[in-house]
């Protein structure tokens, strides 16, 4: 609690915190105060136009952070949080424009680690946190996969072992007239579907986690249907060598698995990662969107 305590006051200070969430680690700050922003974007190399995602420990402190909370904010809150789903609304003065890049929306989630919880809560307002890695690379979801040039930037580290969910929040976007996902994450979009019409597009464009490459180790990946024996990356089968991780066959246990799998077979510096393909059912899109972005060419 004490190194907690120490975290908070370099928050107040206007300094970077890495953050332990329950999906992967996130380089934390104050979210009202622009400096410290601009910190986050200068350390992870991140272009301005793509938004940060505000974390509350609260659906009143949530609400300080938009203009408006329909009642199907209000639904989705109360199903899905404290956890992995990150609401999409139109943002209220307190959060500088530099968070949202610009937009009139911003994203808000009320995260489900213990310690996240107790950071924000010590803080006593939101934290904007990205994911904790270089802009583009993949996100860590140990303290061992963070950068030296990520650590060299923030004032402390919150340890707390491996991320539970292990790939990043759903964004989804609340609209007058239904939802949108605009990033597939750790709540598969079947548990979403009752919340209302599910509409295509939202603001997807606008929604530069998007871009084609993202999520991306340094070697080239590509996505086939089997491993050779001797080809280094992930399989669904045995492992014929230590160059190939055996994943698990369901998707949740699968996104728990994949980031810790690339940055250990990254850290290999092999030529390229062969991935085999999952299922194409849709309880692995959220895995297939990191796939494909991270087999996008450099
Ligand atoms: O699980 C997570 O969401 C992690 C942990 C640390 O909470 N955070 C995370 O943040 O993944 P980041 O910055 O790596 O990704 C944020 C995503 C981006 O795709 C961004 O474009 C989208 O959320 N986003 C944030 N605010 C948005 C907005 N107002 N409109 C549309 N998309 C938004
Ligand atoms: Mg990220």
């Amino acid at each position: 609690m004490e190194a907690v305590a120490l975290a908070a006051t370099a928050i107040w200070a206007g300094e970077l915190v890495i953050m332990p969430t329950e999906t992967v680690y996130g380089l934390a700050a104050d979210a009202t105060n622009p400096r410290a922003i601009e910190r986050i974007f200068a350390l992870k190399g991140r272009p301005p136009s793509n938004p940060l995602i505000v974390h509350v420990n609260s659906v009143e402190m949530a609400r300080t952070c938009v203009s408006a909370w329909p009642e199907r904010a209000q639904t989705l809150a109360q199903a899905f949080w404290p956890g992995p789903l990150t609401l999409v609304l139109p943002k209220s003065p307190t959060i500088p424009s530099a968070v949202t890049a610009g937009l009139d929306s911003v994203g808000v989630r009320m995260p489900s680690h213990p310690i996240a919880l107790a950071l924000i809560g010590l803080c006593g307002r939101p934290l904007a946190a990205p994911s904790a890695n270089p802009s583009n690379a993949v996100s860590p979801t140990r303290v061992e996969h963070l950068r030296p040039e990520i650590l060299a930037g923030v004032a402390q580290v919150l340890d707390s072992g491996a991320c539970d969910e292990g790939i990043e929040s759903t964004v989804l976007q609340v609209l007058p007239e239904g939802i949108a996902v605009l990033r597939p994450g750790a709540i598969p979009r079947s548990e979403l579907e009752r919340f209302g019409p599910m509409l295509e597009r939202g603001e997807r464009s606008l929604s530069p986690g998007h871009m084609p490459r993202h999520y991306s180790p340094a070697s080239t990946v590509k996505i086939v249907q089997k491993l050779e024996a001797d080809d280094t990356g992930l399989t669904f089968g045995p492992a014929r060598s230590p160059s190939q991780i055996k994943m698990p066959c369901d998707a949740k246990g699968y996104a728990h698995r994949l980031y810790d799998a690339l940055h250990w077979l990254d850290a290999q510096g092999p030529d390229c990662i062969r991935i085999e393909a999952p299922p194409d059912t849709p309880e692995w899109e959220a895995v297939w969107d990191r796939l494909r972005r991270a087999a996008s060419p450099k």
